[in-house]
């Protein structure tokens, strides 16, 4: 077997990565909430307007960095196995007008509103600036922050992983100064060398190539595109293989000599899922359509044998891009492993202004059956009208089985529908949407921390009879759970991994609920989210992650450990949702799985 530890969740692994490191163990505590409604909402108004001006007032011009070059040249390997003589080229773009609106029309907002939205969102810079600052003191150029030890340590190539992730958060919060300290830095990165021998595709792509690319789409810094190009060249390598499918993990030594790499005998869904939206972008800001052709070769597989899987509609959580099979195997989840291989489905219809009809009917299908096969009403005291992702084993006979357990991760899909829906018209799919971001923002506010763990398990309603609140039933459920603990709140069965990693999803599914619907119920769950997590996680050099959020503590114990998404995602989610909704309008913009923003084309 080949190493599959290594992708047991979407960013990464954590677990094995983290052990590794010997910082498994993390606590932390957030929150959020509280109101604003209605902005202005022009597509030229004034916070977009405010970063043109930003980006006129010190454009490339005044900012000559000269990129020092990587030490190999990765746009110049002579391949084994090179692509066929006429590349796909990117469908004709029709510009990102010819998709239905997004967002929100917001209503001009009163100026007691505005005044608690600002104060708000200064709080989220503020606690933005102190974690950045800490990495600047501590851990400059390393890819990640220990924020209890005061070091840095490196675990994706150690090519500063946080720099680059947080590069477009920067941006957005008006950090000027910090942005170009940290652009200056860019420009010196070595992609031709790496602490470690085995550069993960997955991260490297979503961390590193979306980073790069959403600064430049957003700054115009050219250092930025010549440095994303080098990148987007060792990650078009990890193509080199006997039948252009990509490899999970590039061996460094191996895509230098460019004698053809060895594919993985099976790989973790959103591997190859997961590399579609930037080799899109990356071809579409450099005019040069190998990187789109590159991925298509996925996305033929992917559609062809979407219907042919044990739940038609989805796909198993490992895949082999060795064989071209991603049919076999009885897993199925939205959470780690495959999250972002759905994810990606609608992003790309965005990306492409809808000119590749396979990307809506492969939405299509996977929302459809997950509605049927995934989702789940959790029985809980208040009878809440919320829905859960949970996974699925296919027996032997055919039968699938639901085991209602969700994750941290899988808090992404509410966001996921909300999006898909408004793309492909279908209210009914926006509802759906809101009702699974319900069901996280309800797991938040269940814990005494106020912060959902990692892992967990609820009890399903049955059927379609009206779900009441049944205690006995409850009972008897969590007597079959081994890791029940008397403390859980009602409800649940279990906290399987009691951990808060600094994660992103739910904040994500609460921004594009908010951007969706304007509804004020969103800025409030945000609000009480974001006072939480801040609370649980604070550091005297940042956050750091809490090892056990199911206990309230005046101190929670943490794990020396600060993620890079923590800046690229988390806290931009939650400022992006305190600032005016024409700050990386998602009529503008399609983000890519670590919040990295790309300007949808126009015609
Ligand atoms: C898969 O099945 C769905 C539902 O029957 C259908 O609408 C869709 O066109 C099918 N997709 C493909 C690629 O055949």
């Amino acid at each position: 077997m080949p190493p599959l530890h290594h992708h047991l969740r979407r960013k990464f692994r954590l677990r094995s990565r983290l052990a590794a490191l010997r910082v498994k163990n993390v606590l932390v505590a957030m929150v959020f909430c509280l109101a604003v409604f209605y902005f202005l909402n022009r597509s030229d108004n004034t916070s977009e307007m405010v970063l043109l001006e930003r980006h006129m007032n010190s454009g490339p011009s005044s900012h000559p960095f000269i990129p020092v070059k990587s030490s190999v040249d990765w746009g110049d390997i002579e391949y084994r196995y090179p692509p066929r003589q006429q590349l796909a080229q990117l469908p004709n773009p029709r510009g990102r007008g010819a998709l239905p609106r997004i967002q929100h029309r917001f209503k001009k907002e009163s100026s007691e509103a505005r005044r608690i939205r600002e104060e708000r969102r200064n709080t989220v810079l503020q606690l933005t600036r102190k974690s950045w600052a800490s990495y600047r003191k501590f851990a400059w150029k390393k890819d990640a922050l220990l924020p209890l030890s005061k070091g840095g340590v490196d675990q994706f190539s150690g090519w500063a992983a946080t720099l680059v992730d947080s590069l477009d958060t920067l941006w957005m919060m008006g950090l000027r100064e910090e942005f170009d300290e940290a652009v200056a830095a860019v420009a010196e990165i070595d992609f031709g060398s790496s602490t470690s021998q085995q550069v993960n595709i997955f991260e490297t792509n979503i961390r590193y190539l979306g980073g790069l690319m959403a600064a430049y789409d957003l700054s115009g810094r050219e250092v930025l595109l010549q440095k994303a190009i080098e990148l987007g060249d060792l990650i078009y390598g990890g193509f080199n293989t006997k039948n252009r499918m990509p490899v999970d993990n590039i061996n460094f030594q191996a895509a230098q000599e460019g004698s053809g790499l060895v594919i993985e005998n099976t790989v973790v869904s959103a591997s190859p899922g997961t590399l579609t939206l930037e080799l899109t972008r990356l071809s579409q800001l450099t005019g040069d359509p190998k990187y789109y052709d590159a991925i298509t070769g996925i996305v033929d597989l992917f559609y062809r044998d979407q219907n042919r899987t044990a739940i038609p509609g989805l796909f198993p959580m490992f895949v082999s891009m060795l064989r071209e099979d991603v049919t076999t195997g009885g897993t199925f989840t939205l959470g780690g492993c495959a999250d972002s291989l759905y994810e990606y489905f609608p992003k790309m219809h965005a990306l492409l202004s809808g000119a590749d009809s396979r990307f809506p009917a492969l939405t299509r299908g996977f929302m459809d059956a997950a509605k049927r096969h995934l989702f789940f009403r959790p029985m809980v005291p208040q009878n809440a009208d919320i829905l859960m992702s949970g996974n699925v084993n296919v027996d032997p006979a055919g039968v699938p089985h639901l085991d209602p357990e969700a994750e941290h991760l899988t808090c992404f899909i509410g966001g996921t529908f909300a999006l898909a829906g408004r793309l492909l018209e279908s209210e009914e799919d926006v509802e759906v949407g809101a009702r699974l971001t319900r069901g996280c923002v309800y797991a938040y506010k269940s814990f005494p921390t106020g912060i959902m763990p990692e892992r967990l398990n609820m009890v399903p309603c049955k059927g379609d009879k009206p779900c009441q609140w049944d205690a006995e039933r409850w009972v008897a459920e969590r007597e079959k759970r081994p890791e029940y603990k008397p403390h859980l709140p009602l409800g649940f069965t279990t906290a399987k991994d009691p951990r808060y990693i600094l994660r992103p999803e739910a904040i994500e599914s609460v921004f594009y609920m908010h951007r969706i619907t304007g509804d004020a119920e969103w800025v409030e769950a945000a609000w009480d989210m974001f006072q939480a997590v801040a609370k649980g996680t604070a550091t005297e050099l940042g956050s750091a992650a809490v090892l056990d959020v199911t206990v309230a503590k005046p101190e929670l114990p943490q794990e020396d450990y600060m993620e890079s998404f923590w800046i690229a995602e988390t806290l931009k989610y939650f400022y992006l949702v305190f600032s005016p909704p024409d700050l990386i309008s998602l009529d503008k913009y399609v983000l890519n799985t670590e919040a990295h923003p790309f300007l949808r084309p126009r015609p």
